[in-house]
């Protein structure tokens, strides 16, 4: 059936797709993950930033007056979703990484007051402008590689005021270019030196009700994360934090079983958390947890490769009928790897996942792990526009290549916001 058609400036037809991947909203569960309908000679209308229709183009609108662009024969996708990283961040920490290179692990050199603290430190001496400035270029960078919404966290102010300090650099950094942001309040990633032996006192002041009230209220944040891990928090201090969290009006999130197996993951099935992020060493109870909450389980095998520790059971948590998804885990100590496209090489090469299953991980499941799945991660009609054009015809033959960016342009609730420069 062909739509209604009334030409409008704010409407686009998008034209000569070789391949749309119809991409279901999320969560998908299980199989479903594999079942993207591939449409061929595809077309779809935008009105208004949204998707209007979409199909065979032979059935599209063609009136006077509509605007169109071609996607000259390649593949288009929805707009990619990171749905877990560390920025705005700040500083250096190649010296740990070559550290690691010769043998320390990273528990050990967090044990020994490196890591996060290190990155605290030059988040705390940066201002909101100079965290603007450092990580303007990493979200230009990702747009170009046809990312269009990132989760974002606080984490290294490991203070109330640099906790919100970050908080606001990432409410800047989404009025200063077009990637949708989505904040996340980890105050509880680490304990900071001043702290030193006291985690309850630190976590007394960085999740006081009054400060989450704060955050939650002020629309700073959406979420609250915590690291529940050895080396970090306990499952008895988590589980406190993440409940005056949620009583102050927050989503929930928990980096659970990246390090050490002690129950993270469990937690956050128990606290119906929207994702559980990392699990590497999740068990048969925390799978079960996670499947009975509907929880997101997030993967960051970017986090795997950097560390050289052990992949997250990927198709084992598929095939257990959970909603998988794939972050980068961006950050400056355990995956300086601001890539999406690279995570789903690594995915599909790696933990042998499907193109179809990585594609649905990092769209329509990474959308419910940033609780946007009503709106983005989809080809479906009233859904952003927000859409992916690839030189390659199909998924196939994108995932085939995974060492060069094959992104043409990238569209924005239906605004060309890249388009790559010719060749
Ligand atoms: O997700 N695991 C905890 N936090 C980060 C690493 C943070 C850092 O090392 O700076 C992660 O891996
Ligand atoms: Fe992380």
């Amino acid at each position: 059936m062909r739509p209604a058609a009334t030409p409008q400036a704010d409407s686009l037809l998008v034209t000569d797709i070789h391949t749309l991947a119809a991409v279901k909203p999320g969560p998908r569960r299980g199989s479903e993950m594999r079942d993207v309908p591939m449409l061929r000679g595809a077309a779809v209308l935008i009105r208004d930033g949204r998707i209007a229709w979409f199909g065979p183009q032979r059935e599209a609108p063609l009136d006077e007056g509509l605007a169109t662009l071609s996607a000259s024969g390649g593949c288009v996708i929805p707009g990619l979703i990171d749905p877990h990283t560390h920025i705005p961040f700040a500083g250096d920490r190649s010296g740990e990484f070559v550290r690691r290179l010769a043998g320390e692990s990273y528990l050990s050199i967090l044990e020994s007051g490196g890591g996060i603290r290190v990155t605290s430190e030059a988040v705390r001496a940066a201002t909101v402008e100079d965290l603007v400035a450092e990580n303007l270029p990493r979200l230009r960078r990702m747009l170009e590689r046809g990312v269009t919404r990132v989760e974002c966290k606080s984490g290294y102010g490991l203070a109330p005021e640099h906790e919100i300090k970050q908080l606001e650099a990432v409410r800047a950094l989404a009025h200063s270019q077009p990637v949708g942001l989505v904040a996340t309040y980890l105050g509880a990633h680490a304990v900071p030196a001043e702290f030193d032996g006291r985690p309850d006192a630190y976590l007394d002041e960085i999740g006081a009700e009054s400060l989450l009230r704060q955050v939650a209220a002020g629309g700073l944040a959406r979420f609250a994360d915590v690291f529940c891990d050895r080396g970090a928090f306990t499952v008895e201090q988590a589980r406190r934090y993440l409940e005056r969290a949620a009583a102050a009006g927050l989503k929930l999130k928990v980096h659970a079983d990246e390090l050490a197996q002690i129950g993270a993951s469990a937690l956050a099935g128990a606290l119906r958390a929207v994702s559980a992020d990392h699990l590497e060493r999740i068990d048969d109870d925390g799978i079960a947890a996670l499947r009975s909450a509907g929880t997101v389980a997030v993967v960051l095998p970017g986090t795997s490769f950097f560390l050289g520790i052990e992949h997250a059971p990927a198709r084992r948590l598929i095939d257990a009928g959970l909603p998988v998804a794939l972050g980068t885990d961006y950050n400056p100590g355990s995956c300086m790897i601001e890539s999406l496209p690279w995570i789903m090489a690594i995915a599909c090469c790696q933990l042998r996942l499907h193109p179809c299953e990585v594609l649905t991980a990092c769209t329509a499941n990474a959308a419910a792990a940033i609780d946007e799945h009503t709106r983005a991660g989809a080809v479906a009609v009233g859904f952003d526009a927000d859409l992916v054009m690839l030189e390659a015809p199909t998924v196939e033959r994108w995932f085939y290549e995974p060492g060069r960016n094959q992104v043409r342009a990238v569209l924005r609730q239906g605004r060309v916001v890249y388009q790559r420069p010719e060749r």
